[in-house]
């Protein structure tokens, strides 16, 4: 079975992000009782949680083509311009990571997205001339980790904006046991729930780990995913009970033993454990602050004591055993 087929292709399908959905929902049929394009739309937060997998239920529920590219991807407003003249009326066109687009490119997309028209120029010096180019109306979805990242114009031409929140334990056992039957892997409840505690509220990491899981079924296992053996796959991955695996360890370590638990700022605990600050800052950090084991604090992260337990570390100014 392929991997984009565990992605729900309409919005029934699509489990959690609750009013996002709902307000989608109403947009969409507004659009298409007026015969018209859905307004840009920009969608943000952590990676995993289900951007481009929305991106496409709302092409798919438009009765619409979509185009998929990425910011870095669209190097030069040439490049942009090919991809805007070439959509059809009412067609989404997807840009992942936009807060990544070229500065030249950017500007590009302000007539595109406001007025549906691309501003050429014509011949060099002074009988250049600026040519407008009228383009079919179109939607577009930008998708980012942080919507602080895009530039204030680039962020004000969206009609929608949507922030896209971490899944519950329930929406999680849900979309693993939904994976399971299409993957058609026999997993019992409490295992998709295990497996749904594991996956720091994103359902990519749930796909994933279900898939790893599967694999101790199938060689170590009669190929039914029970809850011993949902356990025991999970913590040979290194997965913990909470879903933190060797990085997310390691960071929360180093702040402890080499900062005393912090406040130490971002680049400083990127080059301790060696990992790139924007990768912590979008992947890592995100999740470890909504458990509430790390704290931003204007002076950098501090990890709290729910984080000292966890680890089974004494807390400091805890006094231990006295009395
Ligand atoms: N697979 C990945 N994300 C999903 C979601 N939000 N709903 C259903 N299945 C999914």
């Amino acid at each position: 079975v392929a991997e984009f087929s565990l992605r729900p292709r309409y919005l029934a399908e699509y489990i959690g992000q609750g009013q996002v959905k709902d307000n989608l929902k109403v947009f969409i049929e507004a659009a298409k009782l007026r015969q018209e394009a859905l307004d840009h739309v920009l969608l943000y937060g952590p990676p995993g949680l289900g951007k481009t997998t929305l991106s496409n239920i709302i092409a798919n529920e438009l009765g619409v083509n979509i185009r998929t590219t990425s910011g870095p991807a669209i190097e030069r407003p040439g490049d942009l311009a090919a991809i805007l003249t070439n959509l059809q009326e009412g067609d989404v066109l997807f840009i992942d990571e936009i807060h990544r687009l070229h500065r030249t490119v950017e500007e590009v997309l302000y007539p595109a997205m406001e007025d549906f028209a691309l501003d050429i120029i014509i011949g060099k010096g002074p009988s250049a001339r600026s040519v407008r180019l009228d383009l079919p109306a179109f939607t577009l979805i930008g998708a980012t980790t942080r919507a602080g990242l895009l530039s204030a114009p680039l962020r004000d031409r969206f009609g929608v904006v949507a922030r896209l929140e971490f899944y519950t334990v329930d929406e999680l056992s849900y979309i693993v046991s939904r994976a399971a039957d299409i993957l058609q892997v026999q997993i019992v409840g409490e295992a998709a729930h295990e497996i749904g505690m594991r996956s720091r509220g994103t359902p990519r990491i749930a796909n994933r780990l279900l898939k790893r899981v599967r694999d101790f079924a199938q060689v170590r296992g009669d190929g039914v995913i029970t809850l011993d053996l949902a356990q025991s796959a999970l913590s040979l991955i290194q997965v913990d009970g909470l879903g933190l695996d060797q990085i997310d360890h390691k960071m929360l370590t180093a702040i402890i033993q080499s900062f005393r638990g912090g406040p130490v700022g971002l680049d400083t605990i990127a080059a301790t454990i060696g990992e790139e600050s924007q990768t912590i800052e979008d992947v890592y950090e995100p999740y470890l602050l909504q458990i509430g084991f790390l704290q931003r604090t204007p002076r950098g992260r501090a990890v709290t004591p729910l984080a000292y337990r966890h680890l089974g570390l004494p807390v400091p100014g805890d006094t231990v055993g006295s009395n």
